[in-house]
């Protein structure tokens, strides 16, 4: 059995195991994929040690994703924008290639799976973070009319214009106008807040997604469907969708996300 596995810290509620493990049986590719926990302090020696035990790719998430941009050997032209790895894969010569499939699997859900068009639209995306950095790429790469990002530290905002000049900077307050996408990809609904948004951005015609996921309508989703927001979904589709991106980097096939998509959400209910 080949082996993969996700790295993070901490990693237990991590639903990686339960989508790879259905997307191997849904391809019938024979692997193993186990979530592990590693010491916030040791992921190079460690990564290293696993690779030469065997492993064939890693799925990485917080707080590790700059550690494995650092790490791998060859770098995806979007992962080196990003500067962050999601995805550590070994080569046929050996070498550890990487790459993020965060973006990808963003823009999967919305324009595939939901159906949302991002082309022409007037787009507003929330936050600064690692989060935001690692699906900016694909997203702008789906040729929106504009896209504004707003953050709380307008500096930080600000900051990213050195890597991604097509993005319009704000602070939250400065923020007018209708959006037509907004993307919630802060982590404030981690912690039960909300980004504090102006009222009026939102149109009956206003698609809402927020990156991360929930059992129940996240905070922010039910802010901005009362906010007037049209249609609003959350990250479980990215989610999976960049599981299938980083699947069929590892194994050279590319599983189906809907019916996994709908066992995860019936799980989760
Ligand atoms: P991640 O990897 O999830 O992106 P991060 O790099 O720590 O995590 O970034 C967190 C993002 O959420 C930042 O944009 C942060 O805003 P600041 O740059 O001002 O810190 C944003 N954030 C976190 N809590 C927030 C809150 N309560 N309200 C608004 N934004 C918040």
């Amino acid at each position: 059995m080949d082996r993969y596995a996700v790295l993070g810290h901490p990693i237990k509620h991590s639903l990686s195991p339960v989508i790879h493990t259905a997307f191997a049986r849904q391809t019938g590719e024979a692997l193993e994929y186990e979530a592990i926990e590693l010491p916030v302090t040791s992921f190079e020696t460690r990564v290293w040690q696993m690779f030469r035990d065997g492993y064939r790719g890693f799925n990485i998430t917080a707080p590790f994703k700059q550690d494995a941009h650092d790490f791998a050997d060859d770098l995806t032209e979007r992962a080196k924008r990003a500067r962050a790895v999601n995805t550590l894969v070994k080569q046929a010569d050996g070498r550890i290639l990487g790459d993020t499939t965060d973006g990808e699997g963003l823009v999967f859900d919305l324009e595939t799976l939901l159906n949302w068009r991002i082309a022409d639209r007037n787009v507003l995306i929330l936050g600064a973070g690692g989060a935001v950095r690692g699906v900016l790429e694909t997203l702008l790469s789906r040729n929106p009319a504009n896209l504004v990002l707003a953050n709380r530290t307008l500096a930080k905002a600000e900051e990213l214009t050195d890597d991604f000049p097509e993005i319009s900077p704000s602070a939250f307050d400065e923020l007018s106008g209708r959006f037509d996408l907004v993307i919630n990809g802060t982590s404030a609904g981690l912690s039960g807040n909300l980004p504090p948004l102006p009222d009026g951005l939102f149109t009956p015609d206003t698609h809402c997604y927020d990156m991360i996921y929930s059992k129940n309508e996240t905070a922010f989703n039910r802010w901005a469907r009362e906010q007037g927001a049209g249609q609003c979904a959350d990250g479980l589709g990215m989610l999976v969708g960049q599981a299938a991106v980083s699947f069929e980097l590892w194994r050279g096939v590319r599983p189906d996300t809907v019916p996994v998509l709908e066992q995860l959400r019936a799980e989760l209910a």
